[in-house]
């Protein structure tokens, strides 16, 4: 097997190599001046498992290194091609929800499909699609970052109660209070944009004195976190922590966010100042099963 880390993902795919006692790899990318990528792979996977690591962070650019790189291996005559994308944009498009729109989810699987045999991924945001084996035709592996969060939460965080911003949350955040024995609710949330959204709130809440955790899979424009805390600030919780497995933290996000006050934790499909947790492991410990 040899790992090949891609841009920003060249730290974790170092990391798992290591983990694996396999070889890592580069690959170089380059740009033309009409910004077309060229990608070269840095060593021969002649023979060898390619394992391409690369999130779909920046998405679009992120989408064709990926398939690059992958032709790219598999012409050098690697004998199979797993892509390893820890965060896998594009899901949340997963219907057309005005006319004439593209489900980009079903039309980005069935890209990557034709590149790869068999693709993993952590926490992909499966909400109208359940299993990602209904759009991919490679084997698609969903891993979770969520053993991570409670391992956390465990050793860090006494007197708490979890919060869901929304109900596609509630998948995480029940499995978390479970594991945690802590209580928990989860609200519900409708979005009128990227960077509006409505938050419907149980006043009921008992938060006075509490570590409050938010868990969420994406911080994006962080607007769903932010309303969030500014709701339940009100009620003098002890303190707020919150929780994402993908922290994009889109451009006015994390200042917005610590200017509340909250302490913000991610892992490392998408690196940041935030990130806190490491997917080198449980990726690891996947590609060591078959795959
Ligand atoms: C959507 O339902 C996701 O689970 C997240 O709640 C969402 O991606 C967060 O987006 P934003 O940070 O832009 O509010």
């Amino acid at each position: 097997m040899k790992v090949i880390g891609l841009g920003s993902q060249v730290a974790l795919a170092k990391s798992i190599a290591r983990k694996l006692s396999c070889k890592f790899s580069i690959a170089e990318i380059t740009q033309f001046p009409d910004g077309e990528a060229k990608i070269r792979i840095l060593s021969d996977v002649r023979n060898e498992v390619a394992v391409v690591v690369k999130s779909l962070y920046p998405a679009n650019d992120a989408v064709i290194e990926i398939i690059l790189a992958a032709s790219a291996c598999r012409a050098a005559g690697a004998k199979k091609v797993v892509l390893v994308c820890p965060y896998m944009a594009y899901m949340r498009q997963d219907k057309s929800f005005h006319p004439h729109e593209a489900v980009s989810a079903r039309i980005i699987a069935k890209l990557l499909s034709l590149y790869g045999d068999a693709i993993i991924t952590i926490d992909p945001h499966l909400h109208r699609i359940k299993h990602l084996q209904q759009i991919f035709s490679m084997k698609a592996v969903t891993l979770s970052a969520m053993p991570l969060i409670e391992e956390y939460i465990n050793k860090r965080i006494k007197n708490a109660v979890i919060i869901g911003p929304d109900s596609e949350s509630s998948q995480w955040d029940m499995q978390v209070a479970k594991i945690c024995h802590l209580p928990f609710t989860i609200l519900k949330k409708q979005r009128q944009s990227s960077y509006n959204v409505k938050i419907k709130f149980d006043d009921t809440l008992q938060v006075k004195g509490k570590n409050v955790i938010l868990i969420d899979d994406i911080v994006s424009s962080g607007r769903t976190l932010l309303k969030t805390i500014k709701h339940l600030k009100k009620f003098s919780p002890k303190g707020i922590y919150c929780f994402c497995t993908h922290g994009i933290f889109a451009g006015d996000a994390a200042a917005k966010l610590l200017k509340t006050g909250a302490k913000l934790i991610s892992t490392n499909t998408i690196p940041s100042r935030f990130t806190r947790l490491d997917v080198a492991e449980t990726l690891a410990k996947r590609l060591m099963k078959n795959i």
